[in-house]
């Protein structure tokens, strides 16, 4: 043995035994203090444990242009504005809510990395300029992985990726309007679902594909997963909705009470790359989505 890894050795004895007298310290302050001593070493774990339990919402319908990301966007910026700690993942390769922050072709890490080459989650997150709002960004690229639904672990990367994060009160995944391989990750990793609905343009026969692949993932995967509802979006007549719309969807779906009219502010807010809050907070739209919130916040007690 060279005299170099003798003492590498006589190090490593050491800082070993250094460690067992911490340990043994810790024990002793524990285990013979008295029962108040180890409370008030434990409690603080404990409120940690009580208090830190994440809501992860997945805002999904296969069909295009129902509302999904302007909900997914308002929703996470409305959250954010009453101090709870959001998430917003973009599962849609057409990166329209990342588009919203920053632009996605200027971006080295993003969900991309996390699916192709199992970039840590914690990686690709950028800070939105919002305060207490982060992005798990999208970029064309990830319709590239797409294929790699054969793969027996690919419903579950999303879901793994989220156990590398901590400390969010909500995550809100805005899903493709696909039942791709994304949007089964989002439903997987999800706790809740929110199903935006277009008032002008829905079908019963979207309306019954997702209905059943929300049921096999619950029944097959994740038994957890609970529908908070349908939000009907961009009404344009009220009697549409009361004659047409609510009695089809609430087939399916609990409906929220909360529904959201048509109006040029939500084109406008996402051309200024604002929440409908900021871009106009007076706007019919704000007033409505607000209310929403405060539907779901109560519909999840949180
Ligand atoms: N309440 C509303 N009033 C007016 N326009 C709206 C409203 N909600 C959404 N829109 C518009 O409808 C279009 C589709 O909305 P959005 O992008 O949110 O839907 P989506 O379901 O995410 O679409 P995709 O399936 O393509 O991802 C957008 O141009 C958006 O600005
Ligand atoms: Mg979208």
């Amino acid at each position: 043995m060279s005299a170099h890894s003798r003492t590498s050795d006589s190090k490593q004895r050491l800082a070993c035994s250094e460690l067992e007298d911490k340990v043994s310290d810790v024990r002793q302050s524990v285990f013979s203090g008295s029962a108040q001593n180890f409370l008030e070493k434990m409690l603080p774990y404990y409120y940690v444990a009580l208090t830190v339990k994440t809501r992860i919402i997945a805002i999904t319908n296969q069909k295009g242009g129902e509302g999904k990301t302007t909900t997914a966007i308002n929703l996470a910026f409305g959250l954010a504005k009453r101090g709870k700690k959001t998430l917003l993942v973009d599962m849609d390769p057409q990166a329209n809510t990342t588009g919203l922050f920053v632009n996605p072709d200027a971006l080295d890490v993003s969900l991309y990395n996390v699916f192709s080459q199992s970039r840590p989650l914690a990686d690709a997150i950028v800070e939105t300029g919002e305060k207490n709002l982060y992005l798990a960004p999208s970029k064309i690229t990830l319709a590239e992985v797409e294929s790699m639904g054969q793969n027996v672990d690919a419903p579950y990367i999303l879901r793994d990726a989220l156990q590398g994060v901590s400390g969010y009160d909500f995550i809100i995944i805005d899903c493709p309007p696909s039942l791709s391989i994304f949007t089964i990750n989002a439903l997987v990793a999800a706790t809740h679902v929110v199903v935006p609905a277009q008032a002008e343009k829905f079908s019963i026969d979207g309306m019954t594909g997702l209905q059943t692949t929300i049921n096999s993932i619950k029944r097959r995967i994740n038994p957890d997963l609970e529908v908070a509802g349908a939000v009907v979006t961009q009404i344009k007549a009220k009697t549409v909705l009361t004659k047409t719309i609510l009695p089809v969807v609430s087939q399916f779906f609990r409906v929220f009470d909360s529904t959201i009219s048509a109006g040029v502010a939500i084109g406008e807010s996402h051309l200024a790359r604002k929440s409908i809050f900021d871009y106009a907070p007076e706007s019919k739209q704000a007033k409505e989505y607000s209310d929403f919130l405060e539907e779901l916040l109560s519909e999840l007690k949180a």
